[in-house]
């Protein structure tokens, strides 16, 4: 599948330069019918989804700053280095003491390995330096906790260096003592901004202890929460304005064989119970292994609900429906085996849905949010196709209808944009009539180009459409020299303004993927690209931003829709009464461009949001993060008419007052 789409990506290239060199006419005019407004379209329609790929959760939006912090990875030892000195006895350098890993008595059943050390001279210690990057900020406060059993050392002592070795903070747990498991924390503040630092811990007193849990976290999270999330993350999803947030995956739901599938009932519950599991993307790619990709599930399944919360947005949770990633394993459960993945299903509409009495909607009373959490949408498998999955998808459809006919069920169509598994998948879904059906493009600039007339062919009749996963790939599908440039973002907006166009059979979309550690990538293109302390939109980031900020309520006709390198789409919002006019100019000549709209009675001041660049290659960075960004001015309409200047490959949003 992904080399078919590899060669189609090649075919439009052609296409594109001829577009981008082509001199087209000087003068454009766009008619906008307001006197016969279309069809109610879902203001909700451009949302988000995050998938924890490219080291986008842990040392990411999650903001742990320990890496394998419950010593849970395959090799236990991952993160943590032994602190070495001079030893004058062994005329070399030795480490004070001894480690070793232990299972016998651990902290709890999902968390079965921990640290034990020997101190044999004071001073013993062991650092971790983080998820490729520890990032701290002067002025900032850090909660080192652990869970510690000791009968032996009193005390443990913290530093956090910079790389030259200076101890920008300190800290100590203290008070160990009755041989049993408990946690203990301190905060730490930083007295200097350092993007490598390293979390050092040293044993004082001689003796042996245990130790489990080992976090540093920081206390300015999103909303001040403790185990809360990266705020300037946070904050980038909430300026989107996104209508919905789908989580957690992406191929992660399946995993590479079902045994490594996620699990959202291991995600819950107190942070130390969550079960640590490798990462599907560790090692998908030859170019960019990454042994040291697990998920601690500190961001799981209440944060994401929570998350969806706090930016306003619709939960989308997708759960995996008996079937491992058909481009790995293809394994697939039994239909007898199906049982426990349908309950599950139900498990998490009671856990985000049902009364604090009932067993699941309890837990989640007692994480802190004893309100439900309005999930209407639920998403069976991610990325599957064929005949196998259209028996599940109906064994799955059957049993959560019949008890939750509330909750709209999202099935796929795989991965492709055509052909004969796409058609007999549609075929399919035309028959079992799945509430809403999920899409992915993953095609080059050219293609999204072609096919912003895409959804005026579908039919109007079948299920609504969900564009779940889609960006233009500069290079091809899954190549690393994808680039999140200007001339795959305009492709993009051009492509969006056909999806908002056909709001009545496109429900919602949402480009992927979403973020991206710029030290421990596998995938791009991405929305978001950080590091241990900086983020930045890309221009891809910010054409969704622009859609997601002019969403409107009603389609509203206008004329013409993808002509000369010009693509448009008008909507009504009637909450604020305006008129939102998007036109793209993906032509490298500026135009004028006469606005007229039918109703000649609307005058006043259009506010003008504009995101352009002349340069194709054009991109945002961590010293440059706003080189593409929008930026916003006003115009006069003068008796239903606005004469405005369209930049060369340029995207024009126009909200104009109605009377
Ligand atoms: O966005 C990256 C991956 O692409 C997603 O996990 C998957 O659904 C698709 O193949």
């Amino acid at each position: 599948m992904r080399s078919h789409v590899l060669s189609c990506f090649w075919l439009f290239a052609l296409g594109f330069a001829c577009l981008l060199t082509q001199r087209p006419p000087s003068y454009a005019r766009i008619d906008v019918d307001t006197a016969h407004l279309g069809a109610p379209i879902s203001p909700r329609m451009f949302g988000v989804f995050f998938e924890d790929i490219n080291f986008a959760a842990d040392g990411g939006l999650y903001p742990e700053l320990v890496k394998n912090r419950s010593f849970e990875f395959s090799q236990p030892l991952t993160g943590w280095h032994e602190i070495f000195h001079m030893s004058a006895a062994a005329g070399r350098d030795m480490p004070k003491g001894e480690m070793d890993m232990r299972t016998d008595a651990p902290l709890n059943t999902s968390n079965t390995h921990y640290l034990h050390v020997r101190v044999y001279e004071p001073g013993y210690g062991f650092f971790n330096t983080g998820y490729r990057g520890m990032g701290v900020k002067r002025g900032a406060e850090y909660l080192l906790s652990a869970y510690l059993r000791s009968e032996g050392p009193k005390t443990l002592r913290a530093t956090i260096t910079d790389p030259s070795g200076a101890v920008v903070g300190r800290g100590t747990l203290q008070g160990f003592g009755g041989g049993a498991w408990k946690r203990y924390e301190t905060v730490i503040k930083a007295d200097a901004t350092a993007a490598k630092a390293h979390l050092n811990l040293y044993f004082d007193e001689k003796g042996e202890a245990d130790l489990d849990m080992i976090s540093l976290f920081p206390v300015d999270t999103w909303r001040q929460r403790p185990n809360g999330l990266r705020k300037d993350l946070v904050q980038l999803l909430y300026d989107l304005h996104p209508g919905f947030v789908r989580f957690p995956g992406g191929c992660i739901v399946e995993g590479r064989q079902l045994a490594t599938r996620y699990r959202w009932k291991t995600t819950v519950g107190d942070v130390s119970e969550r079960k640590t599991l490798v990462n599907r993307w560790n090692d998908e790619f030859d170019y960019r292994p990454a042994p040291d990709y697990f998920q601690s599930f500190g961001l799981g399944f209440y944060e994401y609900f929570q998350l969806a919360e706090d930016i306003g947005a619709r939960p989308l949770p997708v759960l995996n429906c008996g079937m491992a990633c058909q481009f790995n394993s293809n394994e697939t459960a039994g239909t007898e085996e199906l049982n426990e993945y349908i309950q599950d299903a139900l498990d998490l509409i009671e856990f985000a849905n049902g009364p604090a009495t009932s067993p699941w909607g309890g837990l989640r009373a007692r994480m802190g949010h004893p309100a439900p959490f309005h999930m209407e949408m639920l998403g069976v498998g991610n990325e599957q196709w064929g005949p196998r999955y259209i028996e599940r998808y109906r064994t799955f459809a059957a049993a959560l209808k019949a008890k939750h006919p509330e909750i709209q069920l999202v099935a796929s169509v795989g991965l492709g944009t055509d052909g004969d598994t796409f058609r007999a998948m549609w075929q399919a879904w035309r028959q079992l009539r799945p509430d809403i059906v999920d899409e992915h493009y993953y095609m080059g600039p050219e293609w999204f180009l072609a096919n912003s007339g895409r959804y005026d062919r579908y039919d109007r009749s079948g299920p609504k459409v969900y564009v779940g996963e889609f960006a233009a790939q500069t290079a091809g599908i899954g190549m690393p020299n994808n680039r999140n440039n200007w001339r795959a973002a305009i492709s993009e907006a051009a492509f969006m303004t056909g999806l908002e166009r056909n709001g009545d059979v496109v429900q919602f979309a949402s480009y992927a993927a979403l973020m991206a550690n710029a030290d421990a990538w596998q995938w791009t293109p991405d929305a978001i690209w950080f590091d241990s302390l900086r983020s930045y939109g890309t221009p891809s980031y910010y054409v969704q931003r622009v859609f997601a900020n002019n969403a409107g309520t009603r389609i509203v006709p206008v004329t013409p829709v993808a002509e000369n390198g010009l693509y448009t789409a008008a909507t009504l919002d009637e909450s604020t009464h305006e008129l939102i006019l998007k036109v793209v100019n993906v032509t490298s000549a500026a135009r004028t461009a006469e606005i007229r709209l039918a109703d000649t009675k609307i005058s006043g001041t259009a506010k003008v949001t504009i995101l352009e660049s002349a340069d194709p290659n054009a991109e945002n960075s961590f010293d440059r993060p706003d080189a593409v960004s929008p930026v916003s001015s006003a115009a006069e309409v003068h008796s239903g008419s606005m004469a405005v200047r369209l930049g060369a490959s340029s995207v024009n949003v126009y909200r104009i007052p109605m009377p």
